[in-house]
């Protein structure tokens, strides 16, 4: 039985979709939450800055004296996990080897779609492990930019998300792809329309799904988990405002987001 929290850090907001799932998953282990809310979005800028930002991350929540990290960040995940790894002494996991994994056993052809920011798509980090995994998959990757604000904006159905789902996926469904990770933390919430647009022939993954199943087996094998039959403490600290986090965080995690401080990581 080990009570320290799990440590979670996102670029910002998004990264309460994967808090949702560890919740879901955890409900016994208390948890810490890091959203850099003053320099999102992270998917738009160069790797060395969002290795710098992502260590300023790491080493404020190592400092709470959490137990495990929780990288919830696609951008992150996809160009700065092993070297956030070597530089932390607790387990660190990221979002893309879980969702990579997942996608892996579900394709029935693999044939392999791949949607997240533009940093994510041209790093080539979820196109790696699939080649990993199925050594002759066919990958179809497709940066999707304009859904981070369309779902930090509430615009998760209606006509606007509707053509803008259309407009990014069409290659991806002319390309009959038989999976599609969702490989960004904003585009769980988009699922539905995604859904709709794909066809059912085509299985969604949920990277936030499989990410806190991915933290359950560590903590297990680890000997880490906190079996203690209650319901864990949350607690966040944000970059900027907490207003907006509190507002914009009850679409994200579906209940109400309280206990909320702000600090300066850098
Ligand atoms: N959290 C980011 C990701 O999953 C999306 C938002 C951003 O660009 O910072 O890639």
């Amino acid at each position: 039985m080990d009570k320290r929290p799990i440590g979670i850090f996102d670029s910002g907001i998004g990264g309460l979709t994967v808090l949702k799932e560890i919740v879901a998953q955890l409900p016994g282990e208390d948890t810490i939450y890091l959203g850099d809310t003053a320099r999102v979005p992270y998917g738009i800028r160069s790797s060395s800055t969002v290795i710098r930002y992502s260590y300023q991350n790491a080493d404020f929540l190592a400092m709470q004296g959490i137990k495990i990290l929780v990288v919830a960040c696609n951008t992150v995940s996809a160009v700065a996990i092993e070297k956030l790894s070597g530089r932390l002494s607790i387990p660190v996991i990221g979002v893309i080897e879980p969702g990579a994994m997942a996608a892996s056993k579900v394709s029935a052809r693999g044939s392999i779609g791949v949607i997240g920011t533009v940093a994510t798509v041209e790093s080539g980090a979820y196109q790696r492990v699939l080649k990993q995994l199925i050594p002759d998959v066919d990958i179809t990757a497709r940066a999707c930019p304009l859904f981070v604000p369309l779902v930090e904006e509430g615009w998760i159905d209606g006509n606007i998300a509707r053509n803008i789902v259309r407009t990014y996926l069409k290659s991806l469904r002319r390309h009959k792809v038989d999976t599609l990770v969702l490989g960004c933390t904003h585009y769980p919430l988009l699922k539905d329309l995604i859904g709709e647009y794909m066809g059912e022939e085509t299985v969604l993954i949920d990277s936030a799904v499989e990410t806190a199943k991915e933290t359950q087996r560590v903590l297990k094998s680890e000997g880490i988990m906190n079996s203690g039959g209650r319901t864990g403490k949350r607690r966040f600290y944000v970059t900027d405002s907490p207003a907006r986090f509190r507002t914009v965080g009850e679409i994200f995690l579906g209940e109400g987001v309280t206990d909320i401080d702000l600090v300066d990581i850098v």
